[in-house]
C-alpha cells in the first residue's frame, strides 16, 4: 500500500509595512528547504496572474474599504484554489508574505471595516481555512517608516500616516494574543540574527 502523503504546512509572515518581512522571507524558505521539504514562496495580494493584476489595483487605486476587502479575498481564493491548496495536499510547504490576518489588520483596523463583516466574508470565501504558523514581525510605526525611506515611491498603504500603522499593529498584536497556538510575535527591532533564531525555533519545532 502506498504511504499517504503528509500535508504541507502554510507559514505566513505579517507585520506593518517596513517590519522587515522581505529581509527574512527568502531565508525562511531556505530554512524549510534545509529541513528536506519542498517549499514554495509566494505573496499576497498576488501569487497568481489574476492576483498580481489585482495587486496593482489594490496598491495604487483608491477604493472603498469593503471593495478593498472583497478584492483581497478574491485574490486569496484564487491563490488558494489554484496554487496553495494543491501544493499543501501534495506535501509541499508554502511560505506566504501576508495572508488573511492582513485583511483584518489593514482593511479592518486600518480602514475601519467592521471585524464582523470581514469575519463573514472570511467564512464564505475561505471556509475556516487559516495558516498553520503565523509570524508577526513587530516594530513601532516610526521604525517601519524609517525602513521604508529608501528613496522609492511609496504605494497607497505605505503612504499612510503613523496613526494608521498604530491601528494595524494593534490589530496584529490582538489577533496574535487571541491565537497563541498559531501566531508568534517577534520583536523585529532586534538584530537579524535574533529574529532568525526566534523564527527557526518555531519552524523546527513544527517539523
Ligand atoms: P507588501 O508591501 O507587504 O507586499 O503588501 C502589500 C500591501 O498590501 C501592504 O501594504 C499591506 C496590504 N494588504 C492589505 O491591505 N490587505 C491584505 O489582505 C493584504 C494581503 C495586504
Amino acid at each position: 500500500m502506498a504511504a499517504s502523503i503528509q500535508r504541507g504546512r502554510l507559514i505566513t509572515v505579517e507585520g506593518i509595512d517596513g517590519a522587515g518581512k522581505s529581509t527574512h522571507l527568502p531565508w525562511l524558505k531556505e530554512l524549510v528547504e534545509r529541513s528536506g521539504r519542498q517549499v514554495w514562496l509566494t505573496r499576497e495580494p498576488g501569487g497568481t496572474p489574476l492576483g498580481e493584476r489585482l495587486r496593482e489595483l489594490l496598491l495604487h487605486e483608491s477604493m472603498a474599504p469593503l471593495t478593498e476587502a472583497l478584492l483581497m479575498f478574491a485574490a486569496r481564493r484564487e491563490h488558494c484554489e489554484r496554487e496553495i491548496w494543491p501544493r499543501l495536499a501534495a506535501g509541499t510547504w508554502v511560505v506566504c508574505d501576508r495572508f488573511t490576518d492582513a485583511t483584518y489588520a489593514y482593511q479592518g483596523a486600518g480602514h475601519g471595516l467592521a471585524v464582523q463583516q470581514i469575519a463573514d466574508i472570511d467564512r464564505i470565501v475561505m471556509g475556516g481555512f487559516s495558516p498553520d504558523i503565523t509570524f508577526v514581525l513587530d516594530v513601532p510605526p516610526a521604525v517601519g517608516k524609517a525602513r521604508l525611506a529608501d528613496g522609492r515611491t511609496l504605494d497607497k498603504f505605505e503612504s499612510e500616516q503613523a496613526v494608521f500603522f498604530e491601528r494595524v499593529r494593534s490589530s496584529y498584536l490582538a489577533r496574535a494574543a487571541a491565537e497563541p497556538e498559531r501566531c508568534r510575535v517577534i520583536d523585529s527591532t532586534q538584530s537579524r540574527e535574533r529574529v532568525r533564531a526566534a523564527i527557526e525555533a518555531v519552524v523546527l519545532a513544527a517539523s
